[in-house]
């Protein structure tokens, strides 16, 4: 098992890493008081609610669960409600824990549900995807989609307690698992050149589930993640710098509509086209241009952008994208291989030139 820490002063918390932790003895010690709220899921409730009940003795705790139905499409307001209900129904205290077993999706509303239930109750986080492990069980950011926007409506809200067990990923279909390894290459692209090597090497054993280097990948990602987060936990700053190609794929998500494209596969080609743009502004050589798309192939992500979508409709979507709504359009782009700028200064005709090589190449 790893272990891990994120920063944050008097809101510090440590990651889990490892194998078979989902009914270990870790979970405990990050439990307030007696009651203990599990939110999860319909697709993962069968699969590992059961295990994790199995960590929660009835002797030493009152156990409630709030299984949410599965999907992107319902996250938002009124599944949030279903959180609130359960724990209103049963008069669960400021004193209580509530546990996000599942994907982001799950790990998003529970956040959100403990930020605000009674001003603010305990939360750990439970993930269950490689692209919640890695990237959005980590750093607080919790919430729920509005019909006018993705992750409109939510709070910064640090849980006391991250534990991934990387066996779940067994289940994991391939297209999600793809989707989680995209936002891993991100790290290696902003941050960490020497992961991003290590990935050209094994890729194919974290695309054929291999424990060890599924393990490796949670933890060196969480690594980049946590120590990010330290430095700004609010995204004042650097932290703008983990959305690489993130500006490219919600315009890409926002067109095809939500749930065709799964957001890692949109973070994808966008980061190509952020790589793409920053060879064309003369900050990273060709060769790093095909070295991503030669990983994120043998990663079955999606490389190019939709053919249908224009670079008007590109520019109009990345406008109201919502980092971009305090002022002008900031990409994030490479300096080079392992560090990242977020800029507001970039050729508008490279960028032009950069979409419409995205749909050609
Ligand atoms: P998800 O939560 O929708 O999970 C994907 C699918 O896999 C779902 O159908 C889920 O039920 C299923 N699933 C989960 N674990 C499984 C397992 N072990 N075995 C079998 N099936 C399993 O999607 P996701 O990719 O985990 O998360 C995407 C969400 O995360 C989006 O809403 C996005 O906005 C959010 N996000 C948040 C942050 C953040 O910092 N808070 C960062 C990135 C993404
Ligand atoms: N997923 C980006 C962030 O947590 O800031």
């Amino acid at each position: 098992m790893n272990s891990l820490q994120v920063e944050l002063e008097e809101r510090s918390y440590p990651i889990y890493i490892g194998e078979g932790l989902l009914c270990s003895e870790h979970l405990k010690p990050h439990i307030h008081g007696r009651q203990v709220c599990i939110v999860t899921n319909d697709t993962i409730a069968p699969l590992y609610l059961q295990g994790l009940l199995d960590a929660l003795p009835g002797e030493d705790f009152r156990v409630e669960t709030v299984v949410l139905p599965d999907g992107e499409k319902h996250k938002n307001l009124e599944t949030l409600n279903l959180i609130f209900d359960g724990l209103l129904q049963a008069r669960f205290n400021r004193q209580c824990t509530l546990i996000a077993l599942g994907g982001g999706v799950v790990g998003d509303m529970a956040g959100f549900a403990a930020a605000c239930y009674q001003r603010g109750v305990n939360f750990i986080q439970v993930p269950t995807t490689l692209l919640s492990m890695v990237d959005s069980s980590v750093g607080g950011k919790t919430g729920v989609n509005h019909a006018l926007g993705k992750n409109m409506i939510g709070a910064f809200y640090q849980p006391q307690a991250v534990l991934a067990d990387v066996s779940v990923l067994r289940s994991l279909p391939e297209r999600e698992l793809a989707a989680g390894v995209a936002e891993v290459i991100k790290y290696g692209l902003i941050c960490d050149a020497s992961f991003f090597l290590w990935l050209e090497e094994n890729i194919d054993k974290v695309m054929a589930k291999e424990a060890e280097a599924l393990a490796y990948c949670v933890v060196r990602s969480c690594e980049s993640k946590a120590k990010v987060v330290a430095q700004d936990e609010r995204e004042g700053g650097i932290r703008a710098i983990l959305n690489l190609g993130h500006t490219f794929g919600h315009a890409i998500e926002t067109a095809q509509g939500y749930g065709n494209w799964l957001h890692g596969e949109a973070v994808a080609a966008g980061m190509m086209m952020a790589v793409d743009l920053s060879h064309r502004m003369g900050n990273v050589p060709v060769s790093l241009v095909e070295r991503t798309r030669n990983l994120l192939q043998a990663a079955n992500l999606p490389t190019q952008s939709p053919s249908g979508m224009t670079n008007e409709e590109f520019l109009e979507l990345m406008a109201v994208d919502k980092k971009a709504m305090d002022g002008g359009l900031r990409l994030v782009l490479l300096e080079e291989l392992g560090r990242a700028i977020v800029t507001a200064d970039f050729d508008a005709q490279l960028l032009e030139q950069t979409l419409t090589h995205s749909r050609s190449t």
